[in-house]
Formats: C-alpha cells, sequence, structure tokens
C-alpha cells in the first residue's frame, strides 16, 4: 500500500474510541505498566478492607492490583466496551458506567479513590476532582496519575485501521493546583523516569 491510499486515522472521544479499542485494550498492559515501575501501589500504601473506586477503570488493569490488596473495589468507566472485558475478568467486582465529572454514587461512600491514565482524556479536571472530592470519605484520600504524552497516539485496532482518541497534556504544576483548588491537601507527589524524562507523576491528595 502506498502513502497516498492509506487511510487517515479518525480521532474519537473517549467513549467511542474506547468502545472500540476495548478488546484490542489488554495487548498493553505490560507497555501501560511500565509507566508505573511499581510506584503507583506504593503510594496507594495498604488499603485492606477500604473501600476503593477505579475512575477510568479501563478494563481492570489497577482492579487486579486493588484485588490483591484486598480492598472493597468498584470501578467506573465511560466507555461500556472496556467495562464488559473489565466484568468478565473481575466478576466479583462491581462496574458502573459513568463519568468521572458526573460520579454515579453517593456523597462520602469511598475511602480511597484512584485513577490511573483517566485525566489524560479530560480537557479540564476541575470537575472530575470536585466529583472525587464529594464521593470520598473525610480523611480519605486520592491517587491519581499523569502520563507525560504530548500528542495522542495511533491505536492499531486491526491491520491498517488505527484510531485516535482525544487526549490533552496535563503538566505536573496544573495537576496539583487543580487539586488544591477542589480542596485536597497535596501529601505526596512522585515521578517515573525514562532516560531522565518523566514519563508519569503520581500524586497522593487527601480529603482532610
Ligand atoms: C488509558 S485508559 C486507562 C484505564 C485504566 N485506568 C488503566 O490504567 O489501565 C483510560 C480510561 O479512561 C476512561 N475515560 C475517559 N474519559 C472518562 C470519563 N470522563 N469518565 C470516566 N472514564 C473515562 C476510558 O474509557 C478508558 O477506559
Amino acid at each position: 500500500m502506498t502513502y497516498k491510499n492509506r487511510k487517515p486515522s479518525i480521532v474519537h472521544d473517549s467513549k467511542e474510541g474506547y468502545d472500540k479499542y476495548a478488546k484490542f485494550y489488554d495487548k498493553t498492559l505490560e507497555y501501560l505498566d511500565s509507566f508505573e515501575q511499581g510506584k503507583l501501589m506504593g503510594v496507594i500504601g495498604k488499603i485492606k478492607g477500604k473501600k476503593v473506586l477505579d475512575v477510568g477503570c479501563g478494563t481492570g488493569r489497577i482492579v487486579r492490583a486493588l484485588t490483591e490488596k484486598e480492598a472493597i473495589i468498584s470501578g467506573v468507566d465511560l466507555s461500556s466496551e472496556m467495562i464488559l472485558v473489565a466484568r468478565k475478568k473481575f466478576p466479583k467486582v462491581e462496574f458502573a458506567q459513568g463519568d468521572a465529572e458526573k460520579l454515579p454514587f453517593k456523597d462520602e461512600e469511598f475511602d480511597v479513590v484512584v485513577a490511573s491514565f483517566l485525566i489524560v482524556h479530560l480537557k479540564t479536571l476541575q470537575k472530575a476532582f470536585d466529583e472525587i472530592y464529594r464521593v470520598l470519605k473525610p480523611g480519605g484520600f486520592f491517587v491519581v496519575t499523569n502520563i507525560n504524552q504530548r500528542k495522542a497516539p495511533k491505536l492499531k485496532l486491526a491491520e491498517q485501521n488505527k484510531i485516535v482518541i482525544d487526549s490533552y497534556y496535563h503538566m505536573p504544576d496544573r495537576v496539583t493546583k487543580a487539586l488544591e483548588d477542589s480542596f485536597f491537601f497535596v501529601e505526596k507527589e512522585e515521578f517515573v523516569y525514562e532516560s531522565g524524562i518523566w514519563i508519569n507523576q503520581i500524586v497522593k491528595a487527601v480529603k482532610k
């Protein structure tokens, strides 16, 4: 196939894009894990018996690790197809379809909220951070990761068929500022580096 005949990648919003990409997503798990280098679970710490919500849970990459920590887990995601995959893998976990900016949960339901590689798909952070603050119990905490991705990658569905999902770059300072603007206290901030460049920011923010 010549360059001229190659199909252009279509840009999708998160729901549409991840609905299409859901059955291919788990091929990327090891690659995604490499952005955390084991640090995320260290920041989350001990959560045995705690009520934990994974926002933008996808196919449950983080749910697996949270299960190993013996937490009581719920997952929420915009994409029903991603949730379908997650449900098959974790039949005992409660999954809901919903938007981080309008979470389908009551006030102060969770001890811990985790959002891994979610905010790269949010144009602005405040609404989602306010919602996460709302569903957390006082004294609870939120752990968020922020991938250093300035350009959305092309995701391969099948041979010659690639899509792009709307993504947004967030400067680390803006992430901590947005957390503070949602009344969180930023307790810990860690960076994962590769070849001297940060590739992932991990922040723990507490609802005092
Ligand atoms: C890169 S995946 C990350 C999945 C999982 N957290 C992980 O670390 O493997 C991003 C996920 O966020 C979901 N997502 C994007 N925007 C969302 C929103 N506004 N509310 C809830 N989920 C959203 C997507 O559907 C997708 O499943």
